[in-house]
């Protein structure tokens, strides 16, 4: 089928269905900054969560009220003591978040109500509901220092919270929490998010940040970490402290049972949507071990992967390379690496000139295979693809051509690709010219 002429639109819908089918009946819970409640980007993110909720995703929003509780402190010229890396919660300051949390559910209440027919998703308004849904105990007294009303979190009343999910409802959480003995105590936000993900078994938890989301050493966005990884990023200086507190959730909840856990730059608009429904999600994840975390490869894997290509080549499924090829051209490679053994490996050679980028050496271990590893790493060259403002993708290929279809292939011609390349076509080989357009 020629989908040259398909309208933008309808290549979007049909890209983003396996996603709805993946995402159908699963509970997200999403950490949303003090801030986004703040600015005028609320309703817009009001719409994309409705979206969620239409497209048959459970919800459950725990809203922060660090920003609205900065500003009421400094307007009343009250300081909220730390200690041991802990608010202490005075009376005044309980009564500020108070106030603040009630302001701010009722500002949410109203924002989902909205079911005017020009705002994204009209229709009647998103039922939300909260409630005394999570308990809380004190900090107490630590190293001689009363915490007051600073609380942790202690209980989880997941089947009420399941039974509204049931029943179609968004649930909202603010970051307090109730004892037994009726006092109202003050709850890191993320540790909220963080607790109810585990409680309800979530299938992701989505932390919503203000702009922070983890990179490498050259400034890239990683798109991937183990927990291990996004620890170690955490605990480095020079990384900003929101990012720092969500890395934190991220690995806490990934540790406790939540699959995944994903960071993402509320700043940029549908943010959320373009994370869950697209193939380049813009965000950062965080997952245990079902997938090995994907890396660019440096010369101490070239060991790793020719002991992965060789048999492949001898098979005559890959285009032979040599140690010294590999190591002209590592950096092109990604590789996953599990227990000390590269598992995965694939190439992405640039074109510049021809805005081109020949993915090659597609290769994942025989006792990993059909896991998803060979996708994810198609994943990440055709984001890093996408970054280095490439226009299109094309592989050769002799016996792999159904797999690249799968994966959004078409079938292409011998002049489709760079010149340059044309001139190293192996006519013995008569590989097959495949190309994937980055233009959609
Ligand atoms: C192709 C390859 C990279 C896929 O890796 P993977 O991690 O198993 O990939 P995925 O899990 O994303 O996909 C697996 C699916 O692709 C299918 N598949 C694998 N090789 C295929 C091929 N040559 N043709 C068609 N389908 C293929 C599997 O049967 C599986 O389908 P299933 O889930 O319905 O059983 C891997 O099979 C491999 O290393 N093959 C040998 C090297 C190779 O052919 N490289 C490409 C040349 S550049």
């Amino acid at each position: 089928m020629d989908t040259r002429n398909t309208p933008e639109f309808v290549n979007w819908l049909r890209n983003s269905s396996p996603y709805i089918r993946a995402h159908r009946g699963r509970t997200f819970v999403v950490l949303l900054p003090g801030q986004a409640l703040l600015d005028d980007s609320l309703p817009g993110l009001a719409q994309d969560l409705t979206l969620l909720t239409h497209l048959g995703v459970r919800l459950v929003l725990v809203h922060d009220i660090n920003s609205q509780l900065q500003q009421r402190l400094e307007d009343a010229g009250h300081e909220l003591a730390q200690a041991n890396g802990m608010p202490v919660t005075d009376d005044t300051v309980l009564q500020f978040v108070r106030e603040i949390c009630g302001g701010a559910r009722l500002d949410l209440e109203a924002v989902f109500s909205s079911g005017l027919a020009t705002s994204a998703v009209a229709g009647p308004g998103l039922r939300l509901v909260s409630g005394n849904l999570v308990t809380a105990r004190p900090l107490g007294m630590r190293d001689g220092v009363d915490h007051q009303h600073s609380g942790e979190l202690r209980r989880v009343d997941s089947d009420a919270i399941r039974a509204q999910l049931d029943l179609g409802a968004m649930v909202i959480l603010s970051p307090v929490g109730y004892s037994p003995t009726g006092e109202l105590f003050y709850l890191d936000a993320g540790e909220v998010a963080t607790g109810v993900a585990m409680a309800l078994r979530a299938d992701k938890l989505l932390l919503m940040t203000d702009g922070h989301t983890p990179v490498d050493a050259e400034g890239s966005g990683l798109e991937v970490m183990t927990p291990t990884e996004a620890e170690q990023t955490a605990a480095s200086p020079s990384c900003p402290a929101e990012l720092q507190r969500r890395l934190n959730d991220a690995v806490r909840a990934c540790r406790g049972g939540v699959r995944r856990a994903h960071l993402i730059n509320r700043q940029h608009d549908g943010a959320l949507l373009q994370e869950l429904y697209s193939r380049d999600g813009i965000g950062t994840l965080v997952t245990h071990d079902e997938y090995d975390a994907v890396r660019t490869a440096t010369v101490d894997d070239i060991g790793g992967i020719l002991r992965l290509i060789t048999p492949l080549e001898a098979e005559g499924i890959l285009a032979p390379r040599s140690r010294e090829q590999l190591e002209l051209l590592i950096d092109d490679f990604v590789v996953m690496e599990r227990d000390g053994m590269v598992v995965a490996c694939a190439s992405l050679h640039e074109f510049s000139e021809a805005t081109a980028g020949e993915i090659a050496c597609v290769a994942v271990h025989p006792d990993y295979r059909s896991n998803n590893r060979g996708e994810v790493l198609l994943q990440m060259l055709e984001l890093r693809a996408r970054r280095r403002g490439l226009r299109r993708l094309f592989v050769l290929t002799t016996r792999t051509t159904h797999w690249f279809r799968e994966q959004g292939f078409e079938p292409g011609r011998l002049e489709d690709i760079p010149v340059q390349r044309q001139a190293l076509y192996n006519y013995q080989r008569r590989s097959r010219v495949l190309t994937k357009s980055l233009e959609r």
